[in-house]
């Protein structure tokens, strides 16, 4: 009897609490899945230096890549994270614009983005949510046109590097002491200024909103 009193209340405590605690000051998180970057794609209307505003709009697709978390809880609630992945690879289009409609060319970035964030519940909850608010900066690379663009006589592409605003929530799901389930969601302003040259139209430019919506799934460590 005692023995099976024992039994059942060891199980119950291996159900009931598969972990100590959540996160707690010093602790160090390390989180790794897929993150897709999703841009908003508005963008102004295209200009050129001959004829001013021309029309139509500047277009990106989305991407998946690796992403990877880091974070340092300053206190049992309160952390700084830093985002990072590898280079996030987008098609740049145009529409609108009758016959130079389509791929214009492709771009590189990296938006590595520096947040606080917080954890509202009780360390002694599994389930984490989260919430955070950092800065961004986004570094645009590798600026390529395609061949129907330059066959259109357009020469180099560039855009500019961004600073903006970056919100996000999450939710951390502890497996264990140490293994948890992430998923995120992140908000990122980031806007930029693309140029090209043209033969006879000049140097033509287009206002980007790149505005993502940024989404990770994945799993983390804490040390
Ligand atoms: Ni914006």
């Amino acid at each position: 009897m005692r023995k099976t009193l024992f039994t059942a209340s060891a199980l119950a405590l291996a159900l009931a609490a598969p972990f100590a605690q959540a996160f707690e000051a010093g602790d160090i998180i390390v989180r790794a899945g897929a993150i897709t970057v999703d841009p908003h794609e508005d963008s102004s209307a295209i200009s050129t230096a001959v004829t001013g505003p021309l029309g139509g709009k500047a277009t990106l697709d989305s991407d998946t890549q690796l992403g990877l978390n880091f974070a340092y809880m300053l206190t049992d609630k309160v952390g700084i994270e830093l985002l990072a992945a590898t280079p996030f690879s987008h098609d740049v289009g145009v529409k609108g614009l009758g016959a130079l409609d389509g791929k214009f060319g492709s771009i590189k970035h990296l938006p590595p983005t520096l947040s606080v964030i917080y954890y509202p519940l009780n360390k002694t909850s599994a389930f984490q949510p989260y919430v955070g608010a950092g800065v961004n900066y986004t570094w645009f690379f590798d600026d390529k046109l395609s061949s129907s663009a330059e066959a259109n006589q357009f020469n180099g592409l560039d855009l500019k590097d961004s600073w903006g605003l970056a919100a996000q929530v999450g939710m951390d799901y502890m497996l264990t002491e140490n293994v948890m389930l992430n998923a995120q969601v992140r908000y990122i302003d980031i806007d930029t200024e693309a140029t090209s040259n043209h033969a006879t139209l000049g140097k033509v430019k287009v206002d980007v909103d790149v505005d993502p919506f940024v989404y990770m799934v994945g799993l983390g460590y804490k040390f």
